[in-house]
């Protein structure tokens, strides 16, 4: 008996190497990876704050703020496998301010055609800016990212200043939503506010409607900032997620503390509460927070925020129930305004791209651009303290 299970397992043994002659090593397309390294920048230059848009085929568009260049400019990377591969196709430059991009990139893919431009154009945008001002310009690829023009201005604001009484602009995000492309923003040219979250909508990405209040806070020293959007389909209900120093106070233990938002369309967070993100009236993530939501967790599938400062991602099994947050560990590192991603394809893969944190980057780090993914199941399941395999 012995004998014939060992020849058996001897023989499935050759079996396999033949079909897999050479042992894969290194990260699988569509596979399960830690800190997969998209770009190792070869100077100077920071990564953080990285960005991406997933296309209809699944390939993946991400870029990041780039530290430590003058003038700024967006790299532009692809991997057509789920994460595991990339190329650098292109840099998206400022061709218009002289200015360069300095930071704060935002990526959307069109859906559907708006402005004459094809669904599948790549929209890009980000903070131009120098000492005469900041502006939020929108870009267009439409050849996948290889090329990019401009199409228009969407706002602008004075000289980057984070002091209260300064009217700089930040942070854009961009959003299709039925017939128009809408651009979110911080927004410091508000005299009844130190700083609040806007967002304009276009129907033909050339001309831009008025400024709406997303998320405005009575106290003037509040400084709600750095809007990102997801759907929550079961529920038809749209979360903002986005932080919220108020001078030096501090809530929960943290300074720039994660509040969220939910409206029936994203054109109407302004008429909603904002609530502050906390898990067991304990712990709360801080600041430039991200969100996106995966099918997969139950009835109401799972919301996933990332904050600036953990491992960690915090999720909501239960539609953004405020008593419902929970935290989970994850192997990949802190960065500032680190993206999340689920593959609509694969919502049980959450990707989690790298970079440097904020102080990575005032302490002159390097750390290259890079790509986790994990099984969100596994995730969720993981206890606290325990990092799933
Ligand atoms: C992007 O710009 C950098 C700096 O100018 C340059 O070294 C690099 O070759 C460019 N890459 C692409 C793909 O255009
Ligand atoms: C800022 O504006 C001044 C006055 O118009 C001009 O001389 C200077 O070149 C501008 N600087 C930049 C970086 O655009
Ligand atoms: C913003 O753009 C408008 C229109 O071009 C211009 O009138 C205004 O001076 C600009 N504001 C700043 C702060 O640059
Ligand atoms: C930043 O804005 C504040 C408030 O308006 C102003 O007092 C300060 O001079 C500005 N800083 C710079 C460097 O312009
Ligand atoms: C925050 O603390 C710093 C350092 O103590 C102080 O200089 C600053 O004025 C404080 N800011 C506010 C808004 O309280
Ligand atoms: C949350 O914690 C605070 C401070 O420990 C306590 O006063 C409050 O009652 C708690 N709230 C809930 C809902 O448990
Ligand atoms: C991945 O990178 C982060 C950030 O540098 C680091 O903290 C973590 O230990 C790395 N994980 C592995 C498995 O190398």
């Amino acid at each position: 008996m012995l004998v014939t299970a060992v020849a058996a397992v001897t023989s499935l043994l050759a079996l396999t190497a033949q079909a897999w002659p050479h042992r894969p090593y290194g990260p699988q397309p569509w596979g399960y990876f830690t800190n997969n390294t998209i770009w190792q920048p070869p100077g100077k230059e920071t990564v953080s704050y990285p960005r991406y848009t997933e296309l209809a085929d699944g390939t993946i568009i991400a870029t990041s703020a780039l530290g430590g260049v003058s003038p700024g400019y967006f790299p532009i990377f692809e991997s057509k496998d789920g994460g595991a591969h990339w190329t650098y196709i292109s840099n998206l430059t400022d061709q218009v301010n002289g200015w360069g991009m300095s930071a704060q990139p935002a990526l959307e893919v069109l859906s559907k055609p708006i402005g004459g431009y094809p669904a599948g154009t790549i929209l890009g945008s980000g903070n131009s800016w120098s000492q005469n001002g900041t502006r939020i310009d929108l870009y267009a690829s439409t050849d996948i990212g290889r090329t990019w023009h401009f199409v228009s201005h969407i706002a602008n604001g004075t000289a980057p200043n984070t002091t209260n009484g300064a009217h700089p602009i930040w942070e854009p995000k961009l959003l299709q939503y039925e017939d128009v492309v809408v651009a979110y923003y911080s927004d410091q040219r508000d005299p009844l506010h130190g700083q609040k979250l806007s967002h304009q909508v276009s129907y033909d990405l050339k001309s831009w409607g008025p400024v709406v209040n997303d998320v405005a806070l009575p106290l003037y020293e509040a400084r709600p900032g750095m809007t990102n959007i997801a759907f929550i389909a079961p529920i038809k209900k749209w979360i903002l997620v986005h932080e919220t120093p108020i001078g030096n106070s501090s809530s929960y233990g943290v300074n720039y503390p994660v509040h969220y938002v939910m409206a029936d369309t994203p054109l109407e967070f302004g008429l909603n509460e904002d609530i502050p993100l906390v898990v067991n009236n304990q712990t709360a993530p801080n600041a430039s927070p991200y969100v996106v939501w995966s099918p997969l967790g139950g009835e109401y599938g799972t919301i996933v925020v990332s904050d600036a400062d953990r491992m960690q991602v915090f999720t909501n099994q239960c539609g953004g129930d405020r008593n419902e947050w929970e935290i989970h560990e994850t192997p990949a590192g802190a960065v500032y305004s680190r993206a999340i991603q689920i593959f609509k394809k694969r919502p049980d893969h959450l990707a989690i791209y790298g970079g440097n944190t904020y102080d990575d980057s005032a302490a002159d780090v390097h750390k290259p651009f890079s790509i986790t993914v994990v099984n969100l199941l596994q995730v969720l399941k993981a206890p606290q303290g325990v990092i799933p395999a």
